[in-house]
């Protein structure tokens, strides 16, 4: 999500698929209009605790924090965001909150969200999106992630990560297959979807970026489906509610 953003996931999404003003405004409109399926909405209560990151539904809380993220010229370019002001990013949270083909988490530091004392915003590391792209298709989905904290990459967390939103777009979505598009430059990224056995789908020389595809067979439906037992589901709302009780 990207944007001051809707969370990474959303700035990067929209500028990367949509690159005028124009072709974005229409896109964020036509996404607005795509209310045939709920599905995106289901995590807005939702809380995934996985070994070492927690996801939690991107809400007004973050915004702060994500906005200051954003404003890095390091991660506009690697996740090809625009930056927005502080009050569109609050107008773009609340609108991904809304929209019925987006499903947006933030990652948190766990062994910092364990520590009741700990605001949650002190926790954030970075989100990760599932956005379905095509509205004739519902099991195809575009994912992205940023670990937006430098300090944080490099020690496995992008890889919990991708693999538990794959877990949750196939189980709890109905994702039958994934797209990613990344940087051309963007080494690490690409790196990390192969491992996956993400494959090339397509170069685009106008943006620079590589768009990956992994096709879920039954073999990995299973897999992942299974794997969805390593990660405790809560409910977000209480979880947050009994930390802020704990915590004061
Ligand atoms: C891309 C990103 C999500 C990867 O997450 P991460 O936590 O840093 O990566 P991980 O430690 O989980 O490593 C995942 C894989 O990435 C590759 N990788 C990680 N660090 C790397 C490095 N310094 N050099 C080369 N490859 C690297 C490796 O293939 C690694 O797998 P391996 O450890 O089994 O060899 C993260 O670096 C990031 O968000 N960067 C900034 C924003 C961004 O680029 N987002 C993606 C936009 S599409």
């Amino acid at each position: 999500m990207t944007s001051t953003n809707g969370t990474l996931v959303r700035v990067s999404v929209e500028t990367k698929g949509f690159h005028t003003p124009a072709e974005e405004s229409d896109r964020v409109t036509a996404s607005l209009c795509t209310c045939s399926s709920s599905a995106m909405k289901m995590n807005e209560d939702t809380l995934l605790e996985g070994k070492r990151v927690v996801l939690v539904p991107y809400s007004a809380e973050h915004v702060p924090r994500y906005h200051e993220w954003m404003t890095s010229p390091d991660l506009q370019k690697l996740t090809a965001s625009e930056p927005l002001t502080l009050e569109d990013e609050y107008s773009m949270q609340s609108s991904w909150r809304e929209d019925s083909d987006k499903c947006t988490f933030i990652v948190l530091d766990k062994q910092r969200w364990e520590d009741p004392l700990m605001q949650e915003q002190e926790c954030m590391v970075g989100d990760v999106n599932i956005f379905l792209t095509d509205p004739s298709d519902p099991s195809l989905a575009e994912l992205e992630i940023m670990i937006a904290e430098p300090s944080y990459r490099g020690k496995g967390l992008g890889k919990e990560v991708t693999h538990m939103m794959m877990c949750y777009g196939v189980d709890r979505l109905g994702v039958r297959k994934f797209e990613a598009k990344v940087g051309l430059d963007n080494k690490v990224s690409i790196a990390m979807f192969k491992k996956f056995n993400f494959h090339e789908l397509s170069v685009s020389d106008i943006f620079q970026e590589v768009t990956l595809e992994l096709t879920v067979d039954e073999t990995l439906r299973k897999q992942l489906q299974g794997d969805m037992s390593l990660m405790k589901e809560r409910e977000y709302r209480k979880a947050r509610d009994s930390r802020q009780l704990t915590g004061h």
